[in-house]
């Protein structure tokens, strides 16, 4: 199809995140259930109005890196493979990159390398993922690699419209525990650089904060995304201690609307339904 064709498709994609899945029948640090969570979720993607093109999932898919926790997850996610969606697993740091390859064998972005980085072309959108797991560390990094393999990729294509998925955001939050936790300084500088220059990237949407967050950054919109389970708490004041709560989860839904790009977040769940417009 010409580029310009293609600009004019209309195309959705959704993104859950952080879905911190344990074995079967488990809570996640045995108060959360994230299985009946992400069940919800899943729900809800299947259950739009618009059929998504492709749904991606932006790391901490389960709570430790174990084979079967990532069993289980392909268990909660069958809806969506079988509904025909075509789906994007990334890592975060509470995942584990061979276990993952192990137990999705037929999930090529996850790619045979250090990393896993990869490109798809999806109706009118790039999706660009960048691993920045760094193994047994909560903190996240991009090395000289990945960084060239990016600029080389954002080049390939210059006019179309493009979004860059990751698990750490590429900024500081303001939430302190979060930010200790967060990308590499020079990651993020080195990213920003790239970034800068390449006019089409449209967003860059992560996960790991548990929560929407965005700023302008690089030319573009960052934003972090609001995980399908539990929340970080909101808490600004320097030094303050981590936690979770049960603000309502959300999915996000990315939608190229043949000009722009247009980002919602979806309660996740069923809600009741007002007789207005029905
Ligand atoms: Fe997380
Ligand atoms: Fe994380």
């Amino acid at each position: 199809m010409a580029p310009q064709a293609s600009r004019n498709l209309s195309t959705l994609i959704v993104q859950l995140t952080d879905t911190h899945i344990v074995a079967n029948a488990r809570l996640c640090h045995n108060e959360i259930d994230t299985s009946s969570f992400l069940r919800a979720a899943v729900e809800t993607v299947r259950q739009l109005t618009v059929r998504p093109a492709a749904v991606l999932i932006t790391g901490d898919l389960v709570n430790e890196g174990r084979a079967n926790q990532y069993d289980h997850l392909k268990v909660l996610l069958a809806p969506i493979v079988t509904a025909g969606m075509p789906l994007y697993l990334m890592p975060g740091n509470h995942d584990n990159r061979e276990a993952m390859r192990e137990v999705f064998p037929d999930h090529g972005e996850l790619g045979k390398g250090p990393s896993c980085d990869f490109v798809a072309d999806i109706g009118a959108l790039r999706l660009v993922g960048l691993d920045t797991l760094i193994d047994n560390e909560a903190g996240g990094d991009l090395s000289a690699n990945q960084l060239e393999w990016l600029e080389r990729t954002l080049q390939q294509k210059p006019q179309r419209p493009t979004i860059i998925a990751m698990h750490h955001p590429p900024f500081t939050t303001g939430i302190g525990h979060m930010d200790e936790q967060g990308l590499s300084a020079d990651a993020q500088a080195a990213m920003e650089r790239i970034v800068s220059v390449n006019p089409q990237v449209e967003r860059v949407t992560c996960g790991h904060l548990h929560r929407n967050i965005s700023r302008r950054w690089a030319g573009t919109i960052v934003a972090t995304a609001p995980s399908v389970a539990h929340a970080v708490a909101f808490d600004l004041r320097p030094g303050a201690h981590g936690a979770w709560n049960y603000e309502p989860p959300a999915i996000t839904a990315h939608h190229w609307n043949g000009s722009h790009l247009v980002t919602h977040q979806i309660g996740s769940g069923d809600f009741p339904a007002t007789r207005y417009g029905m």
